[in-house]
């Protein structure tokens, strides 16, 4: 199968009036809570359209059952449930977001924005003590993606960021754990890392080289 990457060679070399730019691709955006995914996924999708990229944006937990039994269950709860039941959740829910909306979207030639993947279940459960080659083996079902950008902020920024919106998940010292384990995955190559620590629209600008610069290599 085409990764993303290839399509956009294939579509330039093989079909140059084609419908404009309609090449799917996956690229992830993940960071601790608060570093700013959110809005620069959303930036990110418009930014792509706006260059006349077919540019969609998805999350994870993602918006099917599983993903509703998340929120419900696991992230508005005021004491966390067990690490394993957490990870085994998320990678059930990964697999249905993946079969139901993912990989529809990239047949039809869309680039796919995603705002968390499993780069989040080894933070956050690696970071609450389980074993990372256990959470990839529950997760093997998850396609790679093309692009996996990790939004780096120092803690102390994200804490005054997340004033308002605390959720079970953050403290000083989970943060800290789970931008450990983020640092792994960048010194294994997996993830791509990025300064969040300027404005969102340098971070925007930051993110948009990036990600043209593979789309477009
Ligand atoms: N570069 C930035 N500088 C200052 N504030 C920012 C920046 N990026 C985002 N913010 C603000 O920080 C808060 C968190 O941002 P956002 O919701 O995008 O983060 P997130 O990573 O999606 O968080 P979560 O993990 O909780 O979903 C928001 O109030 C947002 O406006
Ligand atoms: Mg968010």
């Amino acid at each position: 199968m085409l990764s993303g990457f290839d399509m956009v060679s294939t579509w330039r070399a093989g079909n140059p009036m084609a419908e404009a730019r309609r090449i799917g691709a996956f690229i992830c955006i993940e960071g601790v809570d608060g570093c700013g995914k959110t809005t620069q996924a959303k930036i990110l999708v418009k930014n792509l359209r706006r260059r006349g990229f077919d540019a969609v944006y998805t999350t994870e937990p993602s918006v099917g059952k599983v993903g509703k039994l998340i929120r419900r269950f696991v992230l508005d709860r005021q004491r966390r449930v067990p690490a394993a039941l957490e990870a085994l959740l998320f990678a059930a829910d990964r697999v249905d977001h993946v079969q139901e909306e993912v990989k529809p979207l990239l047949k039809w030639g869309k680039i796919v924005v995603c705002d968390r993947y499993v780069y989040s279940s080894l933070a956050y459960q690696g970071a609450a003590g389980l074993d990372l080659g256990w959470i990839d083996r529950i997760n093997q079902f998850a396609m790679k993606p093309d692009l996996a950008l990790f939004l780096d902020v120092a803690p102390g920024r994200v804490i005054s960021r997340l004033k308002k919106k605390k959720s079970v998940m953050e403290t000083m010292r989970n943060l800290k754990e789970v931008r450990e384990v983020y640092l792994k995955l960048v010194q294994q190559q997996r993830l791509i890392t990025l300064n969040g620590n300027q404005s969102v629209e340098e971070v925007s600008k930051s993110i948009l080289k990036i990600v043209l610069g593979k789309l477009e290599a």
